[in-house]
């Protein structure tokens, strides 16, 4: 039996392909800040770890206790709005500490056990702002984007051993906590000198339905990044994202 592990299992993308992979037979890690029982449904296949991304010491344990997995989905992360003066460069480095080295640190520790076995899946979950510029996300779509640099270089270097390295992309998806955490983490993000240009681009947005994307729609391209070898570096998930992405 094959093994998982996802990050940022407690909520959103990283919840529902938890799920969709128990509900595949799979051995599913688990992982999360604060491990809750009763998000997943009860399985002598589900373990749940804790784990903060961004502590070195955390990821130490968490790949202690687990030993060797099949693949690694590095899903935690966190939006930020605001235009760029009003992001402090602590916010910044915070964010990439999240979503860019968070996912190269899992990377890296749990790398010499694909090796060893020869094969291996990691799967990072960037975002479709990277396919089209969004004002006032500049600091989110550069850790994104740092993040599928990073995964395409990565990909070359791990082949010779047998790993596999996909980048998930999906669209905007308004059923997560995703918008909630990052208005929690934009406090002050529009400085008054852009109030009235940010006000336009709030109220240019589309007020007819638009395509999203579901965390169902995430959950199967993480289940086709990992089961389909064929499938392309780069996946784009939701309708938002294949259109974006042509
Ligand atoms: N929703 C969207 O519109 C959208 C679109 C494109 C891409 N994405 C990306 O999809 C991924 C999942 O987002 P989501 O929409 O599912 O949002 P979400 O519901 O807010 O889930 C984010 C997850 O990341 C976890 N997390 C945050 N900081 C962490 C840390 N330091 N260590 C470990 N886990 C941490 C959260 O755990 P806690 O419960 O402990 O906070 C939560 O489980 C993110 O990488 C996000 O950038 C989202």
């Amino acid at each position: 039996m094959k093994t998982v592990l996802v990050t940022g299992s407690s909520s959103g993308f990283g919840l529902a392909t938890a799920r969709y992979f128990l509900d595949r037979d799979w051995s599913v890690v688990a992982a999360m800040r604060t491990p809750r029982k009763g998000l997943l449904p009860d399985s002598n296949r589900l373990r749940l770890v804790a784990l903060d991304v961004t502590d070195a010491s955390s990821i130490e344990r968490a790949v202690n206790d687990v030993g060797d997995i099949d693949v690694l989905v590095n899903n935690a992360g966190a939006g930020l709005m605001g235009a760029l003066e009003g992001v402090s460069m602590d916010a910044a480095r915070q964010l990439f500490e999240l979503n860019t080295f968070g996912a190269m640190a899992m990377t890296q520790a749990f790398l010499p056990g694909f090796r060893r076995q020869g094969a291996g899946v990691v799967v990072n979950v960037s975002s479709a702002v990277t396919l089209k510029p969004i004002p006032l996300l500049s600091v989110y779509t550069a850790s994104k984007a740092a993040l599928e640099a990073f995964s395409e270089g990565f990909a070359l270097e791990v082949e010779p051993f047998g790993v596999r390295v996909r980048v998930v992309i999906p669209g905007r998806s308004p059923e997560t906590s995703f918008g909630a955490a990052a208005r929690a983490r934009s406090e002050n993000g529009i400085p008054q000198a852009y109030a009235a240009w940010a006000k336009q681009v709030f109220s240019a947005a589309p007020q007819q339905p638009i395509d999203i994307t579901t965390a169902n729609d995430v959950a199967k391209g993480v289940w086709q990044a990992v089961t389909d070898a064929s499938s392309p570096c780069r996946i784009p998930v939701g309708a938002d994202a294949a259109a974006l992405a042509g």
